[in-house]
């Protein structure tokens, strides 16, 4: 103190060098609490739903590229939550994994999340304790992280797409616990919502330029998306910029997933435009668009690709660290049997125990990582699906490439949805400390016993 204060006065009269001392701020709090709110069809009543910030979808945090996000949450369920920043390559103990990066936050208590987002894009944040149940209800919300050169667009809007399963009365279906959708496909609702909404009309004008940002946030349902009256490009995935725009024809978007869109609206004045999906021979509006006026005599010119996010290269996947993730179980499959504890069970003993599924013979999570890496080591995943069923499998804190049997690689996501009977690889470089989840993002499949996890030291 004495020798700080006397170089001080040594060396300076009338300019302080000190730092200066923020005013300690008190964090953004984040409030996960049950009320009401109108999801449902027109002529429902209200529906019971958990939120946050007393809105499904939750607000939607919004910052430049590299900034810091920090936000205290607050938990106000009847149950123990958590929060979880889907596709942000975050620092660990950030990552809201219940029973892997932190504990449950109890009814009536907080937690500070405080991380950097390193890549701009859009991502997502929903619980990550009993998410089967508390994302049903309502619990997510979008997170943008804007480019530091944005492309020209006239509009940027977030949909959050979700499906629920409402009784006539309107409630939600309570149906939480383990059950056919457990064994099969997951739970799929009857209703779907776009930003917690029945599906709207929008207004847009003639060759008006959209960026719309498409999140699956269901437990389960895989869309099937398509547009009339609206044409352009899918600019990137699950956050991560695509080399070069992709002209969008069709996109499937499995839960969790994102897609980036820019688009032009090529419907003439006084026409509709639509965003629809496919639910086996029926087709759906998600989201009407009504065209009234032009904005400019002709469409803009074809967007360029984004800046891409400083996620690093693959190294040699020659050498690249290896391993095999087989997928079992569920109805319809071959499993006979697997591990839980350390103890072989067999289906019948795993079905008491409410799991169906298994990772290399494996039923929920292992003691053991499913790979242990090397801080900055490139690592292989072969992922094999052995089941009756597809599964969209999501990894924490890293985004991967699909390598194809020529090595070559696909565009970077955090959520890739493996066929039935389907082979993937993937690569990434375990480039952040930790322990990272790596599971099934078909809710109900992770309950069931589709999660695994990895170890980078
Ligand atoms: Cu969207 Cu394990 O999470
Ligand atoms: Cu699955």
């Amino acid at each position: 103190m004495m020798s700080t204060r006397r170089a001080f006065l040594a060396t300076s009269t009338a300019v302080i060098f000190l730092p200066k001392i923020s005013l300690a701020q008190t964090p953004i709090i984040l409030r996960a609490s049950v009320g009401m709110q109108h999801i449902g069809p027109e002529g429902f009543p209200d529906t019971e739903i958990w939120r946050y910030d007393g809105n499904v979808p939750g607000p939607a945090i919004r910052v430049k590229q590299g900034e810091r996000i920090t936000r205290e949450f607050l938990n106000e369920l009847p149950q123990g939550s958590s929060v979880h920043w889907h596709g942000i390559r975050i620092d660990n103990k950030m990552d809201g994994v219940v029973g892997l990066t932190q504990d449950a936050v109890p009814t009536g208590d907080t937690f500070l999340y405080n991380f950097v987002a390193p890549d701009a894009g859009t991502y997502w944040y929903h619980p990550h304790n009993r998410t089967w149940e508390q994302m049903a209800r309502g619990l997510y919300g979008p997170i943008i992280v804007e480019e530091a050169t944005p492309p020209e667009i006239d509009r940027d809007e977030v949909f959050l797409i979700d499906d629920w399963r409402l009784t006539r009365e309107g409630e939600i279906e309570e149906s939480f616990g383990p059950s056919m959708d457990w064994s099969h496909g997951g739970r799929s609702g009857n209703w779907v919502t776009i930003n917690g909404r029945a599906p709207t009309d929008h207004r847009v004008q003639h060759n008006e330029r959209l960026r719309l940002r498409l999140v699956n946030v269901s437990n389960a349902r895989i869309y099937s998306l398509a547009l009339t009256g609206l044409e352009g490009w899918i600019i990137a995935l699950d956050g991560q910029p695509l080399e070069a725009p992709v002209q969008m024809e069709h996109l499937v978007l499995a839960p969790a997933q994102r897609a980036d869109l820019i688009l032009d609206v090529t419907a003439a004045g006084g026409e509709d435009g639509a965003l629809t999906m496919q639910n086996g021979d029926d087709v759906y509006t998600l989201a009407r668009f009504r065209v009234a006026g032009t904005v400019r005599p002709v469409r803009m010119a074809m967007p360029d690709a984004l800046a891409p996010n400083p996620v690093p290269a693959l190294g040699n996947l020659e050498t690249a660290k290896s391993v095999d993730l087989h997928m079992e179980g569920g109805a319809m499959g071959r499993m006979q049997g697997a591990m839980l504890d350390g103890q072989m069970k067999t289906m019948q003993e795993l079905v008491e125990n409410d799991l169906f599924w298994a990772f290399n013979g494996t039923a929920g999570m292992p003691k053991e990582p499913l790979l242990t890496a090397k801080l900055g080591e490139t690592v292989r995943i072969k992922i094999i699906n052995d089941t009756s069923f597809p599964h969209a499998m999501h990894l924490h804190g890293f985004h991967f490439r699909t390598i194809a049997k020529d090595n070559s690689q696909g565009p970077l996501r955090d959520t890739i949805l493996v066929e039935r009977g389907e082979v993937t690889e993937i690569a990434f470089v375990a480039d952040n400390l930790g322990d990272w989840l790596l599971h099934c993002h078909m809710l109900e499949h992770t309950a069931a016993g589709m999660l695994t996890w990895l170890k980078v030291i």
